[in-house]
């Protein structure tokens, strides 16, 4: 039953069963001892795996924001390179895809026209097809030659939170998979992935017992008419997101950008008028996470002098940031490809409380539904 117990609002609710979602989405589909991955649903030989040479994700909404980090995965643990649609484009593109080709198809609901009839057209041109799907039993899921169901339990509020959070670990789970396969990933590499996986559902659990931080930033701004959320590489999907989270529940216009493409327009935009929301996380062991953090501090200094206010998501120990940005919310450590799962949870309260603030429907927001079943 999905029931509002203790909670205000479904939003609110499934936002806090992120920890226990991911625990069932992961958890029973790895080893650590064996550094292992077990994905028994995918009905595709370990051989045809073996000589993928393209991959395309298909997806609308949230879930698209989960292939864009599906795609960073993907082509760093398992070599492959990966291709990103919008469904409703893929099906009208007449996209060059065939035999030795697989396409994954993500969708919550499994429900989404877009996203079905994108599939069939994958299937017609020869390529393989994967669901990763919240719904067993769905349309996607008995239409793909193999699934991956995100074990979120029913996501009732129309704006996707902890089926979002499991398809990002799908997607990880499945570049892992891959990876061995395809003998990129060595068995200590998985271990140590394998590790970190299990450690995320305790992390987010850490940054939820924090919300009220995210609450009093709220406060702050939850009477804004405009908000712009950067991020760079594999955190730019979830600027993305933490935008499409505060348009579809507060209606204010969020928009989500690469932090470097500012320069290249937006920043006509940037000053104090127009708050920032900046990803500058940084994982110490991954030389490209280094080398984007240190251009994040120079753009954030950019913006400051712009007179811009900024809001930094950062890493926990880190420095510079909060000696910069006019707030900072801290999220655990965590490998690059990883740690964006982490840091939409406070994006993810940050709209709530926004939407709640300015006293809006926030489960169920004018104009929206769960799930688009028409094209
Ligand atoms: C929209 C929902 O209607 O459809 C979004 O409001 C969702 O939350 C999008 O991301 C895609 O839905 P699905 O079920 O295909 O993931």
């Amino acid at each position: 039953m999905a029931e509002t117990r203790k909670f205000p609002h479904h939003l609110i609710r499934e936002i806090f069963e992120q920890p226990d979602a991911l625990r069932r989405t992961i958890a029973p589909r790895v080893s650590l001892a064996e550094g292992r991955v077990c994905l028994d649903q995918i009905h595709i030989s370990r051989e045809e795996l073996r000589a993928l040479r393209r991959m395309n994700i298909v997806a609308s909404g949230t879930s698209r924001h989960a292939g864009m980090t599906g795609q960073y995965m993907m082509q760093e643990l398992a070599g492959v390179p990966v291709d990103v649609d919008y469904a409703s484009e893929f099906e009208y593109r007449n996209p060059m895809i065939g035999r030795g080709e697989l396409s994954i198809f993500i969708t919550q609901s499994g429900e989404t026209a877009d996203t079905i009839a994108s599939q069939r057209e994958a299937r017609r041109k020869g390529s393989r097809t994967i669901a990763i799907s919240n719904v067993e039993g769905s349309t996607i899921a008995r239409e793909a030659d193999g699934f991956i169901y995100t074990h979120a339990g029913p996501e009732i509020s129309i704006a996707s939170t902890k089926a979002f959070t499991g398809q990002m670990a799908c997607l990880f789970l499945f570049a892992l998979y891959l990876g061995k396969i395809k003998e990129e990933v060595s068995k200590e590499l998985a271990q140590q992935y394998i590790g970190e996986l299990l450690a995320l559902p305790q992390k987010t659990e850490t940054i939820l017992a924090a919300a009220h931080q995210v609450e009093k930033l709220a406060d702050l701004y939850y009477r804004v008419d405009d908000f712009m959320f950067l991020g760079r590489a594999i955190h730019y999907p979830i600027a993305m997101d933490g935008a499409l989270k505060l348009k579809e529940v507060s209606y204010i216009h969020a928009e989500g950008y690469p932090t470097g493409e500012a320069k290249h327009g937006p920043n006509a935009l940037i000053d104090f008028r127009l708050p920032l929301l900046m990803i500058a996380t940084c994982d110490r062991n991954h030389a490209g996470s280094v080398v984007r953090y240190q251009k994040n501090l120079g753009n954030m200094e950019g913006f400051k002098k712009q007179g811009a206010t900024v809001i930094a998501l950062a890493t926990e120990g880190d420095i510079a940031v909060p000696q910069l940005a006019d707030h900072t919310v801290f999220i655990p450590a965590a490998p690059e490809l990883l740690s964006p799962i982490l840091e939409i949870v406070p994006l993810q309260l940050f709209a709530y409380y926004v939407a709640a603030k300015r006293g809006l429907d926030v489960d169920r927001p004018r104009n929206l539904v769960k799930a688009v079943t028409l094209e």
